[in-house]
């Protein structure tokens, strides 16, 4: 799973992420394989996924997202799936869901979510066994010196009163991953994407054509450069995103 399929379908190609790219490709290549329930959580306004919805007719698309706002937004982007987009939080899906997902989706939530153990908690039990989990959270938050650090030190007290919108701290890795496998998860591929100069550098081609082919090789250096990699944490700190592919067990409990 090291290299990117070159010859993924230009609509999985989103050419300012190569994290979307890697998800996209990643929904491509589950759905050749069989018809697939799919609930994204925290799913925004779902644009990045139009493209590959109105390809990929066998994708049963489910989403949920506590901003009312982002939940229209996505129904009006999404409106073959609009009746399945619902307001709600990750740690709740239970409570909005009675059955389970072939895939679950999360891309830049995590690192929100203040009630972390409820949120894995329900995103597994959600997953049906033999399901696949795509999680990423960013990192790029909490880089940038005094000014984040205390605005993310402000929204923490706002959140802990009950106003959490703005909310946004650390995700400690191992933490995560130990999580993830007492959940009885799998943790088939682990990255840290999304190099700054890369992204930046990227941004500067205007040519779509070649913007969406340079992408591809730039997700592949970047596979490559985890591969190889003697330190892992220096990295992590060179990069925007982390990307999790974790597979539940079919032992684990539902
Ligand atoms: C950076 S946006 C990412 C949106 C979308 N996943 C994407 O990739 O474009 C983070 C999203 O997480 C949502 N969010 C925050 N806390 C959440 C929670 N506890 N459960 C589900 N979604 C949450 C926010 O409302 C916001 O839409």
């Amino acid at each position: 799973m090291d290299q990117v399929e070159l010859e993924i379908p230009n609509f999985c190609i989103e050419r300012n992420s190569i994290v979307k790219t890697k998800i996209l490709s990643r929904l491509w290549s589950l759905s050749q394989e069989r018809s697939l329930r799919i609930l994204d959580v925290g799913c925004g306004n779902a644009e990045w996924l139009i493209p590959l919805l109105d390809n990929i007719k066998s994708i049963d698309y489910f989403g949920i997202e506590p901003g009312h706002s982002l939940v229209l937004q996505a129904r009006i982007n999404l409106p073959e799936h609009a009746h399945q987009i619902y307001q709600g939080r990750g740690e709740d899906i239970s409570t909005m869901f009675h059955s389970s997902f072939d895939v679950i989706i999360s891309r830049a939530v995590f690192e929100h979510v203040l009630n972390r153990d409820n949120f894995i908690n329900s995103i597994t039990r959600a997953l049906l066994p033999g399901g696949t989990l795509l999680l990423t959270y960013g990192t790029n938050h909490f880089k940038e010196g005094l000014r984040t650090d205390v605005r993310n030190f402000v929204t923490a007290i706002l959140a802990r009163i009950g106003y959490d919108r703005y909310y946004a701290s650390p995700v400690n890795r191992s933490y995560l991953m130990t999580s993830l496998q007492r959940e009885g998860l799998q943790i088939l591929e682990e990255k840290c994407y999304s190099l700054d100069d890369l992204k930046m550098a990227h941004k500067l081609i205007s040519d779509p054509k070649i913007s969406s082919t340079v992408l591809l090789n730039w997700l592949q250096i970047e596979d490559a450069i985890n591969s190889n990699s003697s330190d892992h944490e220096k990295l992590e700190t060179l990069t925007n995103e982390m990307y999790f592919e974790a597979l539940k067990m079919e032992s684990s409990k539902q």
